[in-house]
Parts: structure tokens; sequence; C-alpha cells
């Protein structure tokens, strides 16, 4: 049935479309609980360029691109036409021992934008599975190369990697993984580049702090021996924790630790990569050569799923004769139709210049967060590209942060549904400190940022009241 809105409120069996949901949508990282008491359930209809349509009807800005994926904006036809295509010529093959000329062609252009000679290209559906792979990619290849004990790995707290049992043991949130334990052993966690929280004699001198911060690395893998630690798992700005940089200096010594070690350095862009900083990968941006680099989302900015890990020719060499072979694999990584539109996406980057636009107008998008920091409840604006975390504190004197009740009900109780009733559907997360996190398609510009800032600003004045 369709409402006067053009959307569809009942399912094909004739059911209310949002009972349905309640009664059979098991929503990821959700607490159903709301749902159980007969709450509205979410549901977006319709997208068009940087704005997205619920099934009332009611018009929001995408501040996150749905989940850091939707680079070019929605409602792009062309990608469409192009799955559609690709799906009437050959709609499923695997790349188990055979190959299909989609994902031949994406290796190779992702090979062509990718630093270094990372030319080797694993495809996967996503970004957890991505993560995986390097793991295991990683622990084979030591084995291969007569490192045999080298299997274990570094990565830093608060930093999400994703779900599977091996993405989420390198994962450094221990909320999201206490249930799961028993995880895979060997995921060991270092500082994460948080300058925000840094001790006071760091904080104002971010060259000292990154190199403070790289150099835990070194400790984790002097703590653990060096011949057991396989590989070091960043992003190139973190997520999780609101979106935290690399302080000037960081990559740098990371680079010369790995390689002092022999331990690979896995740059998880999973999130950074296809212009979100803006270039084809992060590491670029910072100018640093991972051993591989994981990727996903962006990729077909979400129009079909995809992701890959792309290796070194180091990493590939060990494959390339006798019997070995790296015995892993997922039945639809790199589908036909995922690789056809992926690269009718990257023609769209191209043909528009999105890399270039974000770089361009970066500044500008931090300008007009840093308004927001003359409001009491905000402590501090961070990020780089297209991708910004704000976050709130109790005193900005102190940065006292809030208490896990008050953090609780500002964020859960208010701060979630209040800036989504402001037509913003951005990420208010305290997986680390609170924080409102932002990542809208790459084509928008000062318009957007400033109705993105308005809005901000009605919410967060409002914020403190809510504790
Ligand atoms: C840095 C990073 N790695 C891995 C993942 C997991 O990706 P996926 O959800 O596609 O499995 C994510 C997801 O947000 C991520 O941000």
């Amino acid at each position: 049935m369709t409402t006067e809105h053009g959307t569809t409120s009942r399912t094909a069996r004739g059911t209310d479309l949002q009972q349905a949901a309640r009664d059979h949508l098991w929503m990821h990282f959700t607490r159903h609980s709301v749902y159980e008491e007969g709450g509205h359930v979410p549901t977006i209809v319709r997208g068009e360029g940087h704005k997205i349509w619920d099934d009332t009807g009611r018009e929001y800005i995408d501040g996150l691109a749905g989940l850091f994926v939707v680079q070019v904006g929605h409602g792009r036809t062309e990608l469409a036409e192009t799955a559609l295509k690709q799906a009437e010529k050959l709609a499923f093959f695997p790349i188990w021992s055979y190959a299909h000329p989609a994902a031949i062609e994406l290796a190779e252009r992702l090979a062509a934008g990718a630093p270094g000679d990372l030319n080797r290209v694993f495809f996967t559906t996503g970004g957890g599975e991505a993560v995986e792979s390097a793991w295991k990619l990683a622990k084979q290849y030591f084995k291969l190369t007569g490192k045999p004990k080298k299997h274990k790995v570094i990565s830093r707290s608060i930093a999400y990697h994703g779900t599977p049992h091996g993405a989420l043991s390198i994962t450094g949130l221990p909320p999201l993984k206490e249930d799961f334990e028993p995880l895979v052993p060997g995921a060991h966690k270092v500082s994460n580049t948080n300058i925000y929280r840094a001790s006071e004699d760091l904080r104002d001198d971010p060259k000292a702090f990154g190199r403070w911060a790289a150099d835990r690395i070194a400790e984790a893998i002097e703590f653990e021996g060096p011949d057991t630690v396989a590989a070091v798992f960043l992003e190139p700005v973190q997520n999780a924790g609101g979106c935290f940089p690399p302080p000037p200096g960081y990559f740098e010594r990371v680079r010369e630790i790995c390689d002092e070690y022999d331990v690979l350095l896995v740059s998880d862009e999973v999130i950074c990569a296809f212009g979100r900083i803006g270039s084809m990968f992060a590491c670029e941006d910072f100018g640093y050569t991972p051993d591989i680099i994981t990727c996903a989302k962006g990729m077909t900015s979400g129009y079909s799923p995809i992701g890959a890990m792309i290796a070194s020719d180091r990493l590939f060499e060990p494959y390339k004769s006798g019997t070995n072979s790296f015995a892993h694999g997922y039945t639809f990584g790199g589908h036909p139709v995922s690789a056809a539109v992926a690269l009718a996406n990257l023609d769209i980057f191209e043909r528009e210049g999105l890399n270039a636009h974000v770089k361009e107008n970066a500044p500008a998008f931090r300008r007009t967060l840093e308004r927001l920091l003359d409001l009491p409840i905000v402590g501090d604006v961070r990020g780089e590209g297209y991708f910004y975390g704000i976050e709130l504190v109790k005193d900005k004197a102190t940065r006292e942060t809030f208490n896990a009740a008050e953090s609780e009900s500002m964020l859960r109780g208010y701060l979630s549904k209040a800036l989504f009733d402001a037509g913003l559907y951005c990420r208010a997360d305290d997986r680390g400190d609170p924080v409102v996190q932002l990542a809208p398609p790459l084509t928008i510009g000062q318009a957007e940022f400033d109705d993105i800032e308005q809005r901000l600003r009605t919410v967060l004045t409002e914020a403190p009241n809510h504790l």
C-alpha cells in the first residue's frame, strides 16, 4: 500500500510495515526494547544527493553517508543502471580459481590507486572480512617465509575493526567483546592518538605526542617478543572515540618501527578510503606506505556490497610458486555486480573531481563546525577531510567528561532522537567519550555545512538540560 508520500506502509503480505519490523527484523547493534514497547522504527525509504526521507515523508540531511558509505550521494541512476547491466550479463560467478572481467578490472584499478607496490587485491564482501583476511594473510605469510612464530597483532584502544572473531579481537572496545569471549588470542592493544585526552605535558606538543604514541607500538612489540608479532592494524583517522587524526610524524615513526621489527603495517581504511579524507587511499593523505590496505564501504558508495584487502608484492611472493595457496575466501567476494558498480563509482569520482572537492572544502567544513566551540558543552572538534567528531564535555575548562549515567541519559535519552527530529541523521556515540560524528556524502559544500552547524547548534544548546 502506498502512502501520500509515495512510500509503502504495508508489506507484500499485507502487514503493517512498522509491525512487521517490530516482529521480524533483527537490527544490528540495536536495543530492541524500545520497539517491544511499540516505538516507531526509523525507516528510511528514499535518498537523493545528501538527503534522505523516512516513511512519514520527513526529510533529513544524511550527515553520516549512511554509515560512512554513500560518498557520491544517493539516487545515482548510473550506478543502478550499471548494476542492472552487469546482472543481465553475468549476475554471479565466484573468484575461486576463476575470474570475471569486472573483478579483474577493479583489481587493476585499485592497485593503480594504491601506493608503493600494493599490487595484489583480494576481494571480500565487507570491511570486517577484509580485516579478518589481513590477519590470516599475515599469519600464513610468516609461516611460509620461515618465521612461524609471528602470529600476534597490535591495534589501538577504542578502535573498531569489525565483528568476525578475528576482527573483533583486533577491536579495542571491551564492551563489544566481553559477551563473545573467548576471542582469538594474541591481539594486544596500545594507546590511540587522542591528543585531547593526552597527558598535560604532551597535549600542546603534537609532534612529541605522536612520537610517544608511536613508541607505544614498539614497546608492545618488545613486551610480546618481536618474533611473535605479525602485524599492526591502524586506521589513518581512528573512527571510534570520535575521529582521532594521526599527530605529525606518527605514521613515519610507526613505519620505522614496523620495518625494524619486521611487523606488517595494515592500514584499515574501511572508512577513510575513497575520498573520505581526500584521496583514494588515506595513507596517501598522511604520507605512509603500508604493507596491506583494508577497505570496503565507499568503494561502491554502497550501491552494492564489496570489500578488499590490498597486499604488497612482497606478501604475494610465496604464493607464486609450488603448491602454496591462501586457503581463504568468500562466496560473494568480488561479486560481479559489486565490482562493476565500484568501477562506475570510481568513474564518478574522477569525472566530478570529488577528491579535489574534499581537499578544497575540508578546511571550510572544519571552520564551520568549530563555530560550535562557543557552546559550553562542546569540548573539541577534530577530524580530517569530510570526517569530524565533536566531543561533548561536562566542564570545558577541566575537560571533565560525563559519567556513564549522564552519558546514557544525554546520548540515548536525548541527543540521538533530538538530532534526528531536527532533520540531521548523524551519530551520537559513547564508545569512548561522548561524541557526535559527521561523515556526509562528499558532494556537499558550504551551504550544507552551515545547515548542519545550525541544526547541531539548536540541539547541543539544549543538551545540558537532559543529563
Ligand atoms: C575501521 C573499520 N574496520 C572494519 C569495519 C568493519 O566493516 P564491516 O561493517 O563492513 O564488516 C569497520 C566498520 O565500520 C570500520 O570502521
